[in-house]
Protein backbone atom coordinates (compact mmCIF):
# COMPACT_ATOMS: atom_id res chain seq x y z
CA UNK A 1 0.00 0.00 0.00
CA UNK A 2 1.07 3.72 -0.31
CA UNK A 3 -0.35 6.39 0.82
CA UNK A 4 -0.07 10.14 -0.66
CA UNK A 5 -1.14 12.84 1.32
CA UNK A 6 -1.72 16.47 -0.25
CA UNK A 7 -0.72 19.40 2.23
CA UNK A 8 -2.07 22.85 0.60
CA UNK A 9 0.34 24.89 2.92
CA UNK A 10 3.48 22.95 3.49
CA UNK A 11 6.60 25.35 2.18
CA UNK A 12 8.52 22.78 0.14
CA UNK A 13 12.15 24.08 1.77
CA UNK A 14 14.27 22.93 3.99
CA UNK A 15 14.63 26.06 5.81
CA UNK A 16 12.64 24.92 9.06
CA UNK A 17 13.51 25.54 12.51
CA UNK A 18 12.86 22.37 14.11
CA UNK A 19 11.63 24.38 17.06
CA UNK A 20 8.97 25.59 14.63
CA UNK A 21 7.41 23.27 12.24
CA UNK A 22 4.09 24.59 12.32
CA UNK A 23 5.70 28.38 11.40
CA UNK A 24 6.77 26.43 8.06
CA UNK A 25 3.27 26.10 6.48
CA UNK A 26 2.12 23.12 9.19
CA UNK A 27 5.11 21.44 8.32
CA UNK A 28 4.75 19.26 11.34
CA UNK A 29 2.24 17.49 9.66
CA UNK A 30 4.75 15.92 7.40
CA UNK A 31 6.57 14.16 9.90
CA UNK A 32 3.52 13.22 11.71
CA UNK A 33 2.14 11.38 8.52
CA UNK A 34 5.33 9.98 7.42
CA UNK A 35 5.70 8.37 11.37
CA UNK A 36 1.88 7.13 10.65
CA UNK A 37 2.31 5.56 7.77
CA UNK A 38 6.05 4.13 7.80
CA UNK A 39 6.24 2.88 11.32
CA UNK A 40 5.90 -0.94 12.69
CA UNK A 41 2.39 -1.16 13.46
CA UNK A 42 2.18 -4.98 15.17
CA UNK A 43 2.60 -7.12 12.01
CA UNK A 44 2.59 -4.57 9.36
CA UNK A 45 6.17 -3.33 8.79
CA UNK A 46 5.14 -0.07 7.60
CA UNK A 47 4.22 1.33 4.26
CA UNK A 48 5.45 3.40 1.41
CA UNK A 49 4.31 7.18 1.94
CA UNK A 50 4.56 10.16 -0.52
CA UNK A 51 3.91 14.13 1.05
CA UNK A 52 3.04 16.05 -1.53
CA UNK A 53 3.04 20.17 -1.41
CA UNK A 54 1.78 22.58 -3.45
CA UNK A 55 4.60 24.50 -3.20
CA UNK A 56 6.34 23.10 -5.56
CA UNK A 57 7.34 19.42 -5.35
CA UNK A 58 6.72 16.28 -2.90
CA UNK A 59 9.04 13.92 -0.49
CA UNK A 60 9.05 10.42 -0.84
CA UNK A 61 9.53 8.10 2.11
CA UNK A 62 10.11 3.82 1.07
CA UNK A 63 8.85 1.69 3.87
CA UNK A 64 12.08 0.29 4.41
CA UNK A 65 14.00 3.54 5.63
CA UNK A 66 14.45 2.45 9.53
CA UNK A 67 11.27 4.43 11.87
CA UNK A 68 12.28 2.36 15.25
CA UNK A 69 13.28 4.91 17.21
CA UNK A 70 12.27 7.81 15.55
CA UNK A 71 9.93 10.82 16.60
CA UNK A 72 8.44 13.77 14.78
CA UNK A 73 11.43 16.10 15.20
CA UNK A 74 14.12 13.10 14.57
CA UNK A 75 11.95 12.44 11.22
CA UNK A 76 11.93 16.47 10.54
CA UNK A 77 15.67 16.52 11.06
CA UNK A 78 16.57 13.56 8.57
CA UNK A 79 14.13 15.41 6.08
CA UNK A 80 16.00 18.51 6.41
CA UNK A 81 19.56 17.12 6.29
CA UNK A 82 18.49 15.14 3.06
CA UNK A 83 16.63 17.25 1.40
CA UNK A 84 18.53 16.62 -1.76
CA UNK A 85 17.71 12.83 -1.37
CA UNK A 86 14.44 12.96 -0.77
CA UNK A 87 12.63 15.88 -2.47
CA UNK A 88 11.64 15.80 -6.08
CA UNK A 89 10.47 19.16 -8.06
CA UNK A 90 7.42 18.90 -9.58
CA UNK A 91 3.02 19.15 -9.68
CA UNK A 92 0.40 16.64 -8.74
CA UNK A 93 0.42 15.47 -12.59
CA UNK A 94 4.02 14.93 -12.49
CA UNK A 95 3.87 12.88 -9.31
CA UNK A 96 1.17 10.60 -10.52
CA UNK A 97 3.03 9.67 -13.83
CA UNK A 98 6.15 8.71 -11.72
CA UNK A 99 4.84 6.57 -9.05
CA UNK A 100 3.13 3.07 -9.51
CA UNK A 101 -0.30 2.17 -8.53
CA UNK A 102 -3.26 0.13 -9.98
CA UNK A 103 -6.26 3.18 -9.18
CA UNK A 104 -6.92 5.47 -6.38
CA UNK A 105 -8.29 5.31 -3.12
CA UNK A 106 -9.85 8.75 -1.97
CA UNK A 107 -10.36 9.17 1.49
CA UNK A 108 -12.77 11.39 2.15
CA UNK A 109 -16.15 11.14 4.82
CA UNK A 110 -18.03 11.34 2.67
CA UNK A 111 -17.19 8.64 0.52
CA UNK A 112 -18.44 5.03 0.72
CA UNK A 113 -18.20 3.60 3.51
CA UNK A 114 -15.01 0.80 3.98
CA UNK A 115 -15.35 -2.55 5.06
CA UNK A 116 -13.19 -5.60 4.38
CA UNK A 117 -13.90 -6.84 0.95
CA UNK A 118 -12.83 -3.06 -0.14
CA UNK A 119 -10.01 -3.70 -2.71
CA UNK A 120 -7.02 -1.77 -1.68
CA UNK A 121 -4.54 -4.13 -3.45
CA UNK A 122 -1.57 -1.77 -5.51
CA UNK A 123 -3.94 1.24 -4.58
CA UNK A 124 -2.56 5.05 -3.93
CA UNK A 125 -4.40 5.98 -0.94
CA UNK A 126 -4.60 9.69 -1.46
CA UNK A 127 -5.75 12.01 1.72
CA UNK A 128 -5.38 15.56 3.02
CA UNK A 129 -3.10 17.31 5.52
CA UNK A 130 -4.84 19.96 7.08
CA UNK A 131 -7.47 20.76 4.61
CA UNK A 132 -9.35 18.24 2.33
CA UNK A 133 -8.30 18.13 -1.65
CA UNK A 134 -9.26 21.12 -3.87
CA UNK A 135 -10.78 21.26 -7.30
CA UNK A 136 -7.34 21.66 -8.90
CA UNK A 137 -5.77 18.26 -6.85
CA UNK A 138 -9.21 16.46 -7.83
CA UNK A 139 -8.53 16.97 -11.57
CA UNK A 140 -5.32 15.98 -11.70
CA UNK A 141 -6.15 12.88 -10.16
CA UNK A 142 -9.56 11.91 -12.00
CA UNK A 143 -7.37 10.89 -14.71
CA UNK A 144 -6.99 7.72 -13.21
CA UNK A 145 -9.85 5.10 -11.70
CA UNK A 146 -10.51 6.66 -8.29
CA UNK A 147 -13.09 4.94 -5.76
CA UNK A 148 -13.70 7.22 -2.67
CA UNK A 149 -13.78 5.58 0.52
CA UNK A 150 -14.96 6.93 4.24
CA UNK A 151 -13.77 5.57 7.40
CA UNK A 152 -16.90 7.30 9.48
CA UNK A 153 -18.34 10.52 9.28
CA UNK A 154 -16.19 12.63 11.15
CA UNK A 155 -13.32 14.18 10.57
CA UNK A 156 -10.01 13.16 11.92
CA UNK A 157 -6.54 14.11 11.78
CA UNK A 158 -4.64 13.05 8.30
CA UNK A 159 -2.11 11.16 10.82
CA UNK A 160 -5.01 9.40 13.15
CA UNK A 161 -6.53 8.62 9.17
CA UNK A 162 -3.65 6.35 8.15
CA UNK A 163 -3.27 4.27 11.27
CA UNK A 164 -6.58 3.64 11.55
CA UNK A 165 -7.02 2.61 8.03
CA UNK A 166 -3.79 0.62 8.65
CA UNK A 167 -4.93 -1.14 12.16
CA UNK A 168 -8.65 -1.90 10.11
CA UNK A 169 -6.42 -3.66 7.42
CA UNK A 170 -4.39 -5.77 9.93
CA UNK A 171 -7.98 -7.16 11.28
CA UNK A 172 -9.03 -8.18 8.28
C1 LIG B 1 -7.86 16.96 8.87
S1 LIG B 1 -8.74 16.01 7.69
C2 LIG B 1 -9.60 17.32 6.79
C3 LIG B 1 -10.83 17.68 7.53
C4 LIG B 1 -11.95 18.35 6.75
N1 LIG B 1 -12.53 17.44 5.76
C5 LIG B 1 -11.50 19.66 6.15
O1 LIG B 1 -11.24 19.76 4.95
O2 LIG B 1 -11.36 20.61 6.91
C6 LIG B 1 -7.49 15.47 6.61
C7 LIG B 1 -7.86 14.34 5.65
O3 LIG B 1 -8.02 13.11 6.35
C8 LIG B 1 -8.94 12.28 5.63
N2 LIG B 1 -10.03 11.93 6.55
C9 LIG B 1 -10.33 12.49 7.75
N3 LIG B 1 -11.36 11.90 8.32
C10 LIG B 1 -11.75 10.90 7.48
C11 LIG B 1 -12.81 9.90 7.52
N4 LIG B 1 -13.66 9.83 8.53
N5 LIG B 1 -12.89 9.04 6.47
C12 LIG B 1 -12.04 9.10 5.43
N6 LIG B 1 -11.04 10.03 5.34
C13 LIG B 1 -10.91 10.91 6.35
C14 LIG B 1 -9.44 13.10 4.44
O4 LIG B 1 -8.69 12.74 3.29
C15 LIG B 1 -9.13 14.52 4.87
O5 LIG B 1 -8.91 15.40 3.77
Amino acid sequence: MKFLVISQRAKANPNYNLKDLTGHGRFDIVPRCILAAGRRLLDNEGDEIIVYMKDGGWIHWLSDLDLIDEDEISVAHHIKENWNDLFIEGDLSELLERIEFNGIVLLSEDGERYNDNTDMNDKLIILGAQRDLTDEDIQAIEKYQVSKLSLGESSMLASHTIIFLRQLLLAR
